[in-house]
């Protein structure tokens, strides 16, 4: 991939301005020399700009680039993606100090509280239900602390199979819970309102569907908590339908944070890199829609200059926090206030959750 990712053939896919060229042939030969000299590992999410992966050491989904982080052996990271993931990296290899590019790049998703989630597993004990917690990578380490085992876009029904337990405790994401629920033959249990979490109205409502899944002979119910992604969340049918009614033969992508009812439409639902195989797979397709973050076609379409992309067009400003410049100065710098720490007692119970996950999905 990396050597498609020329200034040239940037400009020629207009994702750079030809008087910036020079500029970012600069920045990539600084960035190179700083890391070869400092002995850095630069890895990224394939949601980055262009420029950034094309320095990048490793680039991938969530749960790849929490893989490799186990195997990292440079003196210190600069970790181009959002903050849960370089926490994530510093939380499966903490001997290694680890710098995020800006401390802008967050993400809507991860801002959960975890009293709530102890408050939550409370109550599912007090019902007496059997049940696992699992958390979305996308979170911070006291949540991620709290559950049995992470996941990723890539691998949740895998894990939740593996967990063993009739109940799901699925937190943030709504939508991946859904997943959860279909592909492990669990009744879906729709989330409360955001901060609206009542445990009698909620059980009220919810008690109903568990009856109805039983009656269908299903293994267990999946609690889905009130978290989305807004990038994906607000994706419509429409911008399937459109598609559909203006190119039948258009294969349709989906990430798995988008609504139940997208996911219901599409030919299939992915991770990010699992999107990137899946279009490598299926020579005999020309024609696409990727309904995930739109920096992620960019990678397709300079792969395959043949094929046909619907992009979505919606942005993770999170994400896009990152840019050459500041990645720049966070390797010459280190500055102190973009180094990534977690408390060691919550570090482990993270670290025990990811590496779980790590486990099942390679069983
Ligand atoms: P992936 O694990 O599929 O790369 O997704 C990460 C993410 O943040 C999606 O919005
Ligand atoms: Fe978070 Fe959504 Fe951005 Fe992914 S796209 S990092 S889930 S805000």
């Amino acid at each position: 991939m990396q050597k498609l990712l020329t200034t040239e053939s940037l400009i020629r896919h207009h994702y750079l301005e030809e008087k910036d060229a020079p500029r970012v042939e600069w920045l990539w030969d600084e960035i190179r020399r700083l890391k070869r000299e400092r002995n850095v590992f630069l890895p990224a999410h394939n949601y980055q700009v262009p420029e950034i992966q094309a320095v990048a050491d490793f680039v991938g989904d969530s749960f790849e680039l929490a893989v490799k982080s186990r195997e990292i052996e440079s003196d210190y990271v600069v970790f181009c993606g959002v903050r849960f993931m370089a926490e994530g990296c510093y939380t499966l290899k903490p001997e290694t100090p680890v710098y995020v590019p800006s401390l802008r790049a967050l993400c809507s998703l991860a801002e959960v509280d975890e009293a709530d989630v102890a408050e939550r597993k409370e109550w599912l004990r007090s019902l007496g239900r059997d049940f696992s917690t699992m958390t979305y990578v996308n979170t911070y380490a006291p949540v991620k602390a709290l559950s049995d085992a992470c996941c990723t876009s890539s691998n949740a029904p895998k894990i939740a199979a593996g967990l063993g337990k009739p109940d799901i405790l699925f937190v943030p994401d709504q939508n991946l819970a859904y997943q959860v629920a279909l592909k492990t033959g669990r009744m879906y249990l729709p989330p409360p309102e955001r901060n609206e979490f009542h445990p009698k109205e909620y059980w009220e409502r919810v008690e109903p569907l568990i009856r109805e899944g039983e009656k269908q002979g299903l293994q267990g119910n999946v609690f889905a908590w009130e978290g989305a992604c807004h990038v994906h969340h607000e994706m419509t049918e429409q911008d399937i339908l459109r598609i559909r009614a203006e190119d039948p033969e258009a294969v349709v992508v989906v990430h798995g944070e988008v609504k139940p009812s997208l996911q219901k439409l599409a030919d299939a639902v992915l991770s990010t890199s699992q999107m990137i195989k899946y279009v490598d797979a299926h020579p005999e397709k020309q024609r696409f829609a990727i309904l995930t973050e739109c920096g992620l076609v960019v990678r397709m379409e300079l792969e395959h200059p043949e094929k046909q992309f619907y992009k979505s067009c919606r942005l993770c400003q999170y994400m896009k926090a990152n840019d050459l410049e500041n990645v720049y100065e966070t390797l010459r710098d280190r500055p102190a206030d973009r180094l990534v720490t977690v408390e060691e007692s919550v570090r482990e119970g993270a670290a025990r959750a990811m590496s779980r996950m790590i486990e099942l999905a390679r069983a």
